[in-house]
């Protein structure tokens, strides 16, 4: 039976045209089990009938925690009289490279889901060939592009659809100053500050809002680069337009950088809080708890700037050990003409400060 098998795949084989065998592709052993079976009609697989396979966006923007939907449809031209059986897979290339990933099959309406996106992800089904991807309680590392690859017999067609995630970018540097981390290590940083490493086209929206800095830093792909929005002496020289300053791909664990760390929206609140006095690192991780929340990570400073408009002058103890205040309307007194998160970099834990606190229900 086995032999018989292989035999079949092989002078199946023969029959495809050339892209169908180069096609990075799973065996569509769907089909060739019903074919073996005897439950595919044989002669209408050779009628001039093609599947087409479409989506009506290229990307999909959302929030982190909210939900979306990757649009994706097929059709056959000309359109057939009975429906057939096809097989549906969507799967995931990470941005940060790294192997596809399955995230969704499905035959008729039998389905199953995989790995992180279990219990996620399920196929909208709206209308007849409607094969949607609908995902929920998105994550920052759900960022990438997803495949959604229709198989019928002998047809195998794709599309893709990027996801990417509404959010901010801000530059992150180790306490002991400039240039110290490797790129696991500034994987780990942002991670540890409720973020993710940022992808060269979340770098480069934040270039566009204006993130100018100097420093180089680690992107998701492995890439160092640096977004200069107003050119300047030490920074590529005055004369070079604004851009975003490449430094290509490093060497993973040599070369040292800063970090560009990414986050989006989040549930919960920041706040300032100063009880009756002001604190060193150790009392305002306390005080906080005590007032039943979190000291406040650098990801979750940025996000309730961006996404929740905090505003406040008095700068404040965060889990990193670093002190900063963020300002969404500029005055007097408080740092810079633009909006933007002050930074007082990594003072001694014994100075005294008020803390920022994060609580995870409103
Ligand atoms: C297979 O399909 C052809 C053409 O569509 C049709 O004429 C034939 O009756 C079908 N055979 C079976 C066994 O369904
Ligand atoms: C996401 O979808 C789920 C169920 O599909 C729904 O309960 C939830 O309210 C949605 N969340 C948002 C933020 O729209
Ligand atoms: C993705 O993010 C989730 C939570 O946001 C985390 O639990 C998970 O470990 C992350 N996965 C990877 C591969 O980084
Ligand atoms: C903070 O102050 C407390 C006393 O209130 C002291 O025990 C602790 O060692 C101090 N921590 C730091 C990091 O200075």
């Amino acid at each position: 039976m086995f032999c018989l098998q292989v035999l079949v795949l092989w002078c199946l084989q023969l029959m495809l045209p050339k892209w169908t065998l180069a096609a990075p592709t799973i065996p569509n052993s769907f089909f060739y089990q019903q074919y073996l079976n005897g439950k595919v009609n044989k002669s209408s697989y050779y009628n001039n009938v093609n599947l087409h396979v479409d989506s009506a966006l290229s990307s999909v923007f959302a929030l982190r925690g909210g939900n979306a939907t990757l649009p994706c449809r097929f059709w056959y031209e000309p359109e057939l009289n009975s429906p057939r059986e096809v097989r549906i897979k969507w799967s995931w290339f990470p941005v940060a490279g790294g192997p596809q990933t399955d995230v969704l099959a499905a035959v008729g309406s039998r389905s199953r889901t995989f790995r992180k996106f279990r219990g996620r992800v399920r196929l909208r089904l709206d209308f007849a060939d409607d094969v949607s991807l609908e995902m929920t309680e998105l994550r920052l590392n759900d960022t990438g592009r997803y495949v959604c690859e229709v198989v019928d017999g002998l047809e195998d067609k794709r599309t893709t659809v990027d996801l990417e995630l509404r959010g901010v970018v801000f530059p992150y540097q180790h306490p002991l100053g400039r240039y110290y981390l490797s790129f696991l290590e500034a994987q780990q940083v942002c991670e540890q500050q409720d973020a993710t490493l940022a992808t060269f086209s979340q770098l480069f929206h934040s270039w566009e809002d204006g993130l100018n800095w100097c420093n180089a830093g680690w992107l998701a792909d492995g890439t160092v680069h640096y977004p200069i929005s107003q050119p300047r002496a030490p920074c590529g020289g005055p004369g070079l337009a604004p851009g975003i300053r490449n430094y290509g791909r490093r060497q993973l664990t040599h070369h040292r950088y800063d970090a560009f760390c990414f986050s989006s929206s989040m549930r919960g609140q920041v706040y300032y809080f100063q009880p009756s006095h002001k604190m060193n690192l150790t009392e305002a991780r306390q005080a906080c708890e005590e007032d039943k929340a979190q000291i406040a990570k650098v990801g979750q400073l940025y996000a309730a700037w961006k996404f929740k408009g905090l505003d406040h002058c008095n700068a404040g103890w965060l889990a990193d050990g670093s002190v900063r205040y963020p300002i969404t309307r500029p005055r007097r007194n408080c740092g810079p003409s633009e909006p933007g998160v002050r930074s007082f970099g990594f003072p001694p834990p014994q100075e005294k400060r008020g803390v920022f606190c994060y609580k995870a229900e409103e």
